[in-house]
Formats: C-alpha cells, sequence, structure tokens
C-alpha cells in the first residue's frame, strides 16, 4: 500500500521534468544567427516561386493573391504584383497592401517588367526573423522585387531597388499597443541580414527608401521581480517570448497543483481502503471469536469442566448436561 504514493510522486516528478526540455528547446530556436538569416532567404526563394504560380496571363498593376501555399507554412501571406518598371518610376503604385510606394523607384539592373512579392510572414514573423529583447507588435511584411520577364523562373535574385524622390509606407494593420512606458519602433531587416531601428510615424507607419522587411517592435525590457506579470500581461504579443514564457510557467504550476490534487485524492483512497480493511479484519476477528468461543465451548463439553462465562451459551451447556 505504500508504494501507490510514491508511484503518484514520481508521476508528479516526470510531469515537472518533462515540461523543462522543452522549453530550453523552444528558447534556443528564437536565438539570432546566421541559421535564421539562411532559413529567411530559403523563404524568400519559395515565395518568389508560389507568387509567380499565381501569375497566369496577369494584367500589368493587378495584385494576385497567392492561394496554394503548402500547409507547412499556414498562416503567411503571399501576394504578386507586375509591373512595367516604368510605370513604377513614373507613378508608383498608392495601394499594394500596406505599403504605398511613390513615383521614383528605381530597380537595377535594369528590366523591363518586374514583379514585386508581397510576404505577411503572420505567426511565423518570430521564427524567420528572431529579434532578441524585442517583442513583435506587428507581423513581419515584406516586398521585394524580381525581374518579371520569365514567370517559369525560379532562384530569381532580387533585384535592388531604391528610392529617388522619397521612401514608401508601410501601413501595418492591427498594431498591439506597446506597454506603458515603451516606445514602439520600427525594424528593418536588409536581403543580406542587416537590420535597423526607425521611428514609426502616425502610429503605425514606418518609411523606407529600400526593400526588405518590415515590423514594429518594442523593447522587451527586463523588469524588476516584483511585477513582471503586469509588464508582460499589457504587452499583447501572440508572437513574444513573454507571452510564450507565461503559457509555458503556467504549464508547469497546472501540472504540479495537478499532480498534487491527484496525489491526495490517491492519499484519501488508500486511507479509505485501509479504514475498510481495518473494519473487514475487525468483522474477522470478531467472527473468528465467535467460532473460537464455539470450540472453547466443545472442548468444555469433552472435559466436561463448566467454566463457561458466556451466558449467552449457558442453555446449549445445560442442555448437553441433561441427557
Ligand atoms: C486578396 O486578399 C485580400 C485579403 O488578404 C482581399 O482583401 C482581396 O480581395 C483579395 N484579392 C483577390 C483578387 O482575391
Ligand atoms: C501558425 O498558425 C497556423 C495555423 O493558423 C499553424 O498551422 C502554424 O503551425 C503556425 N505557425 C507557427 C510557427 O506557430
Ligand atoms: C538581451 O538582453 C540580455 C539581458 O538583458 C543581454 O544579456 C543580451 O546581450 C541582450 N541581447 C542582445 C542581442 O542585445
Ligand atoms: C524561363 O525559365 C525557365 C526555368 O528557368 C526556363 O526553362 C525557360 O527556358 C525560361 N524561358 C525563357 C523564355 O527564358
Ligand atoms: C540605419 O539608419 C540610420 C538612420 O536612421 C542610418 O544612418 C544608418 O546608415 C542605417 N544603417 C544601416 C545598416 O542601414
Ligand atoms: C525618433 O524619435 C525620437 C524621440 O521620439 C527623436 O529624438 C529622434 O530624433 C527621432 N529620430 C528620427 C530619425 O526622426
Amino acid at each position: 500500500m505504500e508504494l501507490l504514493p510514491s508511484v503518484v510522486m514520481m508521476f508528479v516528478l516526470a510531469l515537472c521534468f518533462e515540461s523543462l526540455p522543452s522549453v530550453r528547446a523552444q528558447s534556443t530556436t528564437t536565438s539570432p544567427g546566421p541559421s535564421s538569416t539562411r532559413e529567411a532567404e530559403a523563404l524568400d526563394t519559395l515565395l518568389q516561386q508560389y507568387a509567380y504560380r499565381a501569375l497566369v496571363n496577369p494584367k500589368t498593376g493587378t495584385i494576385y493573391n497567392v492561394t496554394h501555399l503548402p500547409s507547412t507554412l499556414t498562416g503567411i501571406e503571399v501576394a504578386a504584383l507586375r509591373l512595367r518598371s516604368g510605370s513604377l518610376r513614373r507613378r508608383g503604385f498608392s495601394a499594394y497592401k500596406e505599403f504605398e510606394i511613390p513615383m521614383g523607384f528605381i530597380g537595377s539592373p535594369y528590366v523591363e517588367r518586374l514583379v514585386l512579392v508581397y510576404q505577411n510572414l503572420g505567426n511565423w514573423s518570430t521564427r524567420y526573423y528572431p529579434l532578441p529583447n524585442y517583442t513583435y507588435l506587428a507581423p513581419v511584411l515584406g516586398l521585394l522585387a524580381y525581374d518579371g520577364s520569365n514567370l517559369s523562373a525560379t532562384n530569381l535574385p532580387e533585384l535592388d531597388i531604391q528610392a529617388s524622390d522619397g521612401p514608401m509606407l508601410v501601413k501595418f494593420r492591427d498594431v498591439k499597443s506597446a506597454p506603458q512606458g515603451a516606445v514602439a519602433k520600427c525594424v528593418w531587416f536588409g536581403l543580406q541580414g542587416s537590420s535597423n531601428f526607425s521611428n514609426v510615424t502616425g502610429g503605425n507607419t514606418c518609411s523606407s527608401s529600400q526593400q526588405g522587411h518590415f515590423s514594429i517592435v518594442v523593447h522587451y525590457t527586463a523588469t524588476p521581480a516584483p511585477s513582471p506579470q503586469p509588464e508582460k500581461g499589457s504587452a499583447p504579443s501572440a508572437q513574444g517570448e513573454g507571452e510564450n514564457d507565461n503559457k509555458k510557467t503556467w504549464i508547469i504550476v497546472g501540472s504540479v497543483v495537478g499532480g498534487l490534487a491527484l496525489l491526495v485524492l490517491l492519499s484519501l483512497l488508500v486511507l479509505c481502503m485501509n479504514k475498510y480493511k481495518q473494519k473487514k479484519k475487525m468483522q474477522h476477528m470478531e467472527r473468528a471469536a465467535e467460532v473460537g468461543e464455539a470450540l472453547q465451548m466443545a472442548s468444555i463439553g469433552d472435559t466436561k469442566a463448566p467454566a463457561a462465562t458466556v451466558t449467552r451459551t449457558q442453555p446449549t451447556l445445560e442442555h448437553e448436561y441433561a441427557p
């Protein structure tokens, strides 16, 4: 019976330890490094192919949504837009999803038609663009230019596009609010793994004179121990590390509390079973005592020594004596 509680305890401990390695594994995947840059470049290449496939007899200046992405990339949104280089330079493109491209953008090397591939990385933002010590307040959006002369081409290099008149604007939708006291920043990721921060204007707009990937972030300040909870809570971050940590803490706390409750329940069960066993034993002993009494009486009957003290059985004794 003493085995059961220790088995339960081991179960609880196993639950606790099981949740620990996953915490470590997750935090290493969000660490920065050249591998994430390579992965981001591989993603660009892949998304370019899917974007070009959506361009079947495309109309110049029409936005084509990519509807067939592999299920492994669920959550990412891609679109393609083919333009004449001359038209882009003279007129820009006022509303390509969140991007506002003013006139004056010039691609090099020069191509007659170019394709602008739009990416919204959604919940994959931190996976492909990990930014230590920052929390994303908006998904990472990408705008990349390619040669649009051959729509079957794959592994195309990006064209270099540069603003000559003014920067393009990225007007993010649904920007999460920054925690109190924290300042939201625009972040830009260049194609070679470079990045840069700039000020957010109008609460949701970033500007850039180059292509690349963009988002709005807030520095993740290591708050002193007393009040980390409200700080994390008020930083609404679907992709943030804060929420992940919170979730893991809750999983650990949950399994410990659940395990303890189970332990208490099982202890009660063990206690009840012990009580029941004891009761049974008592009943058994009582019955045994009764049988013993009878035996005793039998021997008394044999030796004919009327030493019985139990009055209840006396009538029988007398009856035995009678003949
Ligand atoms: C493309 O997707 C956007 C939403 O992401 C939608 O508003 C738009 O209507 C779609 N365009 C086409 C042509 O389906
Ligand atoms: C993003 O969300 C989709 C479902 O909407 C899910 O299949 C995918 O695994 C998520 N990606 C990440 C990196 O969590
Ligand atoms: C992130 O913050 C931690 C602690 O505040 C610091 O040790 C680390 O160097 C920072 N990482 C980067 C890349 O700035
Ligand atoms: C377009 O690219 C595909 C794939 O690289 C190639 O097979 C094809 O010959 C190219 N077409 C033209 C007209 O260059
Ligand atoms: C980052 O931006 C600043 C101005 O905001 C600029 O001076 C600097 O050259 C930029 N750095 C890179 C690597 O683009
Ligand atoms: C960004 O904003 C800060 C304060 O809000 C200001 O001091 C700084 O000059 C701004 N930087 C630029 C490049 O506008």
